[in-house]
């Protein structure tokens, strides 16, 4: 990409620069250049995106819409995804280094998500109660909760915004969205669609910038509900404003998960189903399986196995389908994660593999970190218990299955976690023992639209995909309604 483009935000149904014209740049993690210039909103800007969600909610075709008529919107916001899909994936790519082959999967499976949060938008969402109160029939609806803040990251950008914005949509809601600083651009491009697909001015807003511009979000009182992916520090700070007037909120926030392999599991699917749940995506995923957990009798044979595999990732352009590990997304995390390895050396763990840039001079402008392995760590090291989101995984040696579990819950997160064995009852037993909001066995890092996703402790508050989402973005109300048709007056009964 050569000529940079700028690019608008959509308020109220219309493509403007920011009050002020500030811009800022994407720069691509891969060659280092900047691509595009993106506006700064202002506070006004925000206001006026708050303000245009909030009459779109209240007034208009949209605050009488029928269920039938958002999920017709939502299945052609899916079509219009899957035709451009390709553009989609690789304007990600550009921003934040993820592989293509892995991008391009993921942004036409969003179509799905689109279609399965239409049928939820159609499907019997109250109930009728079992009343035992004489002469009342009492039956729940869901209504929509009003303006939603919809503020994403830059790992997974346009996946982590529909599994907010579809059940916000379906059930009712107008959505102003603040992308990630890092990938502002994938977001606007969809937001054409948005418009292409129908949905009316104000029903979905986009304002773009850094930090700034979500707290002004987050703390403008026209924003009934905030729904954050992010840093665990990022989300106490939302949640902490967001009490301040009792705003809902969603948060899906960091980890450190677990990954255990037993000796009776299939070693070799093992090493293959670490090396997935730490490296892909660069190990930039709030599920990354970042501590790997080993049972002393295999720890040996499985380190070098893992140590072999991963010293022959291929690292390369991002967008060539044969590169195995892209870059680290900006240079804020690529610092974060070279400091991070540093941390783990001073620490003592033993460096196994990686711990530095690639020294192919062809990656010499990239934010390439080598994949990374530590052996011998123990689960009271910073690198065991903060989140890198880096490709950085750390070997901890584990006793028995007991031993597995202390170690696994000893965390102050909660996002998921991974079992690799061939006994049936040590997985059942395992999937109830671990403190985590997913829990993989013989497996890692699976979503789907239907499986509610989110995390126990530090690692949020909140379910995002299935039927467990449309209660994010619902208030329940209760009705009562009196079959019996005489009121007595309540102080003199017999009158
Ligand atoms: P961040 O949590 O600062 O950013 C996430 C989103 O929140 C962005 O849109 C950002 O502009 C916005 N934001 C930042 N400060 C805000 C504030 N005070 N109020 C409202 N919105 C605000 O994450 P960042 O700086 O991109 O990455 C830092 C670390 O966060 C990573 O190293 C990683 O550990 C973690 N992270 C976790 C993610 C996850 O999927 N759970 C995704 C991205 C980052
Ligand atoms: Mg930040």
């Amino acid at each position: 990409m050569t000529t940079t483009e700028t690019y608008e935000m959509l308020i109220d149904g219309k493509w403007r620069a920011a009050a002020d014209s500030a811009t800022f740049a994407s720069i691509n993690p891969f060659d280092g250049e900047s691509w595009a210039q993106i506006p700064t909103a202002t506070n006004s800007d925000v206001d006026d995106a708050v303000t245009a969600a909030r009459r779109a909610f209240e007034e208009g075709p949209w605050a009488t819409s029928t269920p039938l008529q958002r999920a017709t919107l939502l299945r052609r916001f899916g079509d219009l995804i899957k035709d451009n899909a390709d553009e989609l994936a690789r304007i990600q790519v550009l921003e934040n280094g993820k592989l293509i082959r892995e991008v391009a999967g993921q942004t036409i499976a969003l179509a799905n998500h689109c279609y399965f949060f239409a049928g939820v938008a159609e499907s019997p969402l109250g109930e009728t109660l079992a009343s035992s109160v004489p002469n009342m029939q009492v039956f729940t609806v869901r209504e929509p909760i009003g303006v939603v803040a919809a503020i994403t990251p830059w790992n997974s950008p346009l996946a982590l915004l529909l599994w907010k914005l579809c059940p916000a949509l379906a059930a009712g809601n107008t959505v102003v969205i603040k992308p990630s600083e890092v990938t502002p651009v994938s977001t606007l491009v969809l937001a054409r669609l948005i418009q292409e697909a129908g949905f009316p001015d104000g029903v979905v807003n986009v304002v773009t910038g850094a930090g700034p511009v979500g707290a002004a979000l987050s703390e403008h009182h026209g924003v009934d509900k905030i729904a954050f992916t992010g840093s665990t520090a990022v989300g106490k700070k939302i949640a902490v404003t967001a009490a301040e007037r009792l705003a809902r909120v969603s948060l899906e926030l960091g980890g450190k998960s677990p990954n255990i392999v037993f000796p009776d599991a299939d070693l070799a699917g093992a090493v293959n189903g670490v090396i997935a749940g730490i490296f892909a995506a660069t190990g930039q995923t709030c599920m990354a399986g970042s501590r790997v957990l080993v049972h002393e009798d295999v720890y040996d044979e499985f380190a070098k196995a893992l140590a072999t595999r991963t010293e022959n990732i291929r690292l390369g352009d991002p967008l060539d389908p044969d590169t195995e590990m892209g870059t680290v997304a900006c240079k804020s995390q690529f610092d974060k994660v070279l400091s991070y390895i540093e941390v783990a050396k001073s620490e003592g763990a033993q460096l196994l593999t990686g711990g530095s840039r690639p020294e192919d001079p062809g990656l010499a402008k990239g934010l390439f970190v080598r994949p990374t392995v530590f052996g011998n760590v123990t689960n009271d090291m910073r690198i065991a218990r903060e989140e890198v989101f880096g490709p950085v995984a750390v070997l901890i040696k584990f006793r028995d299955e007991d031993d597995a579990v202390r170690i696994a819950n000893d965390t102050v997160f909660g996002l998921a976690a991974g079992v690799w064995t061939r006994d049936v009852a040590r997985a059942h037993r395992m999937v109830r023992r671990l403190r985590a909001g997913s829990v993989w066995v013989n497996n890692y890092r699976k979503t789907n639209y239907v499986a509610p996703f989110g995390g126990f402790k530090e690692s949020g508050i909140g379910r995002e995909n299935g039927f467990h989402a449309i209660e994010e973005y619902t208030e329940v109300k209760t009705a009562w309604i009196d079959t019996g048709n005489t009121i007595t007056d309540p102080f003199n009964p017999r009158a």
